[in-house]
């Protein structure tokens, strides 16, 4: 049998033909001689108002008892609505039944219900509206992004999600091993990781980086879209331990080229997720955060401040704020410095360039100062960091002394090395964190609400 999605019906509106729609209960009204169903399908937002007589040969045994959650099939008519509220309703020719939810014990009910509550039920919170619309922009955004490098001729790459190196340096790994936790092989007291399945210690990645620079020498412009993981222990709005992340690595690109693709990307997924998806965003900006869609405007409307990180300690100072970290040239700029650049000195994104090289990561190209790197972290009013990039460190001589600088294993670089003595050329890349661009663009306080299964510090079940 074919069946109607709620949101093409919604859309064409074909009054008059026999139309069937599969979904699920919100609300049943009943009022002398019929009930208002209203079902949702999940292809919107909006649920389709059906009119169920009680002439219908189940009312009395199944249509007068459905609740909210129960799932459905309603064959009918499409009319045009005379109530205030929606354009179209469906006279049922035939309502079945396929769930019942029984309301003593089904936990979604129509009052509204804390993000924290809906949070302990992940497996039936993406049936509420707000979870709902976060899942279908998530969805628009992540074709967004590969429609963004199809169109500037990028080619998508899968870099392994097992490694066995620490793209940011950070030891921030979780471990993948086959062992009997309980009983590993030691050598002289220590886990031997020679004998495990990979034959050496492995982890998950923090980061596609590495591997997308193979390919982006060899392509030429090259992006990964995947999850990475984090095993550090930063409880915040902001963090979780699983996220996806969006890196592109271009060949003969310098930073002001990965900043000017940064900048369109963000652009681009902002603009999609307003054209695509606005009525999910209106829910957002009238129920999550009013200044919602004005903010979205404001990051299309202007080119991102870009603001060398000299700048950026000399503005902080001057600004005469106080503080709860340290603002000093040397030290890393804290979620609080970053947020009153974006949010109250320019209140727009500001992309930070040039940081000291001893606070990033080793892979980054030293510019000629000798204490600088031509690094840049985008800044979002709200969010704070959403993109971490550099130009790549693409001198053999350099990088040799900034991996031994910052005391990494030598041997597990050597390929890394490997592609600056073969046909090195300056090239350059970023991270988007998926996760923050979905928390931007939805306005959600908190970054468990824009991923399906959050996964973060003593959690990580349903
Ligand atoms: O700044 P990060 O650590 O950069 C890298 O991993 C580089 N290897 C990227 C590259 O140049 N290819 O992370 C990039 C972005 C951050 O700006 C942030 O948006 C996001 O990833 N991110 C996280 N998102 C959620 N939870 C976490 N724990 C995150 N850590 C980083
Ligand atoms: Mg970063």
């Amino acid at each position: 049998m074919t069946t109607h999605r709620i949101a093409s019906l919604l859309r064409a509106q074909p009054l008059g033909e026999s139309v069937t729609v599969n979904g699920w209960v919100r609300t049943r009204r009943d009022a002398k001689t019929f009930s208002f169903l209203e079902i949702n399908d999940g292809s919107c937002l909006k649920n389709l108002q059906v009119i169920a007589e009680a002439s219908l040969p189940n009312y009395e045994a199944e249509i007068a008892r459905l609740a909210t959650g129960c799932a459905v099939r309603v064959t009918g008519e499409l009319a045009l609505s005379p109530a205030k509220g929606q354009a179209v309703e469906l006279k049922a020719r035939e309502v079945t039944v396929y769930g019942w939810a029984d309301p003593e014990s089904y936990p979604l009910q129509k009052k509204r219900h804390s993000f924290e509550f809906l949070r302990t039920i992940s497996h039936l919170r993406p049936r509420t509206n707000a979870l709902g619309a976060v899942a279908r922009v998530r969805s628009v955004l992540s074709q967004a992004v590969h429609d963004f490098f199809k169109e500037r001729g990028f080619f998508y790459i899968h870099t392994p999600i097992i490694t066995t190196s620490d793209c940011e340096g950070a030891g921030e790994m979780f471990t993948v091993t086959s062992f009997d936790l309980d009983q590993p092989p030691k050598s002289h007291g220590k886990v031997d990781f020679s004998q495990d399945f990979f034959g050496r210690r492995t982890s998950l990645t923090v980061s596609g980086q590495l591997e997308a620079e193979i390919y982006a020498l060899a392509l030429g412009n090259v992006y990964t879209f995947g999850p990475t993981f984090r095993a550090e222990n930063s409880n915040t709005s902001r963090h979780l331990a699983e996220f996806w992340m969006i890196e592109p690595e271009m060949a003969f690109c310098d930073l002001a080229g990965d900043i000017d693709v940064a900048e369109a990307l963000l652009k681009h997924l902002v603009q999609r997720a307003l054209t695509e998806c606005r009525e999910d965003l209106d829910l957002f900006g009238q129920f999550i955060d009013q200044g919602l869609i004005g903010r979205l405007e404001n990051v299309l409307a202007n080119p991102f401040i870009r603001l060398p990180y000299s700048e950026a300690i000399e503005r902080l100072k001057a600004s005469g704020h106080d503080f709860e970290f340290p603002v000093e040239w040397g030290l890393d700029l804290q979620s609080e410095h970053e947020r009153y650049l974006t949010e109250t000195i320019f209140a727009q994104p500001v992309v930070v360039t040039d940081y000291p090289k001893a606070i990033k990561a080793f892979y980054m190209r030293q510019n000629d100062d000798g204490r600088t790197v031509a690094a840049m972290d985008i800044l979002f009013p709200g969010i704070g960091e959403i993109v971490g990039g550099s130009q790549r460190e693409e001198r053999y001589e350099v990088l040799l002394a900034r991996l031994t600088e910052s005391g990494l294993p030598l041997a597990d670089y050597q390929w890394y090395l490997d592609l600056r003595r073969f046909g090195s050329a300056p090239h350059a890349g970023f991270g988007l964190g998926f996760e923050r661009i979905v928390q931007f663009v939805t306005g959600m306080a908190n970054i468990r609400e824009v991923i399906p299964f959050p996964r973060t510090p003593g959690s990580a079940g349903f």
